[in-house]
């Protein structure tokens, strides 16, 4: 069922779990992350990157995809579609593409620029039911082959933000999209629950969610944490398991090159890996 995210976060941050937004990059990437949800019973956030976006032919064919997809496949666990990172004309694409979520990543304009465009996508959200969330401080990442750390967001900003309207709220606390590298301090406990402490029943989100350690996801939860975005994660398990079937030379053995049996150890290890994540955030038999 496409649904916003909206209704699945309110609960979340209400039983104290959050849950997934997994990225997905093709067919086999959506289909294992629904199948998965279905099979846990377990509301899921898909997220699409712009790049993602365009890889696929665009947001219209992804949102296509997702919906033929919940329909063929008899999903009946909530699933949002969710843009990532979008900038002010991708939201706008993926409204007219049948989304039911966007992110509005405002975090490099100008407070006054990210609070006017933020308003005027929080009402048009709200016309057409689907959630929107905004970004507050930045979320560290690798650029140009240099790990930038983020900078935390300032509370009473992320106040701002969330006075506005939106449905969930991104607050840099020291994550980092990609592997986190071996110096990296951790997450910033002190900012998240200052921030939690001035917005309230808001939803927050936690991006860069690769390689967070578990009693690190539990405690930001226990925050007020409600969204925690995986991308990196599953492609490293997916590339690991079809180096491994390569590298065993199977793709040589009989029908072994057919991409349908070529691309299963991969989609597999997506599968466990959205399925042990979703059982470290809580979200299993939430549906
Ligand atoms: P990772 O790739 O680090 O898991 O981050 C995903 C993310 O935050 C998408 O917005």
């Amino acid at each position: 069922m496409l649904v916003s995210a909206k209704e699945m976060l309110i609960k979340a941050k209400e039983g104290h779990y959050a849950v997934g937004q997994f990225n997905i990059n093709n067919l086999e990437w959506t289909k294992a992350i629904l199948q998965t949800a279905q099979e846990m019973n377990s509301p899921v956030i898909l997220g699409v990157s712009e790049g993602a976006g365009k890889y696929m032919c665009g947001f219209k064919t992804v949102a296509d995809m997702v919906k033929a997809m919940i329909d063929e496949l008899k999903i009946t666990v909530p699933v949002a579609l969710h843009l990532d990172h979008g900038t002010y004309e991708a939201c706008y694409k993926c409204i007219d593409a049948g989304f039911s979520s966007i992110m509005f990543d405002g975090s490099h304009y100008p407070i006054e620029e990210n609070v006017a465009k933020t308003t005027e996508l929080v009402k048009v959200c709200a016309e057409k039911g689907m959630s929107l969330e905004a970004e507050v401080g930045s979320i560290g990442g690798e650029e140009d082959g240099v790990v930038g750390m983020g900078e935390c967001a300032d509370p009473n900003e992320c106040k701002m933000i969330a006075d506005l309207g939106v449905n969930m709220l991104a607050a840099g606390i020291g994550n980092i999209h990609g592997k986190y590298p071996a110096n990296w301090p951790g997450l910033s406990f002190e900012t998240l629950a200052a921030v939690s402490e001035k917005v309230g029943s808001m939803p927050l989100v936690l991006h860069g969610g690769t390689g967070i350690p578990a009693d690190m996801i539990k405690k930001a939860i226990s925050l007020g944490v409600s969204k925690i975005n995986v991308n990196t994660e599953c492609q490293l398990a997916f590339a690991a398991a079809t180096r491994e079937y390569v590298e065993a030379g199977k793709d040589l053995q009989g029908k072994g090159f057919d991409p349908r049996k070529l691309l299963a150890p991969g989609v597999e290890a997506i599968k466990a890996t959205v399925k042990e994540k979703m059982e470290l955030f809580g979200s299993v038999n939430k549906a």
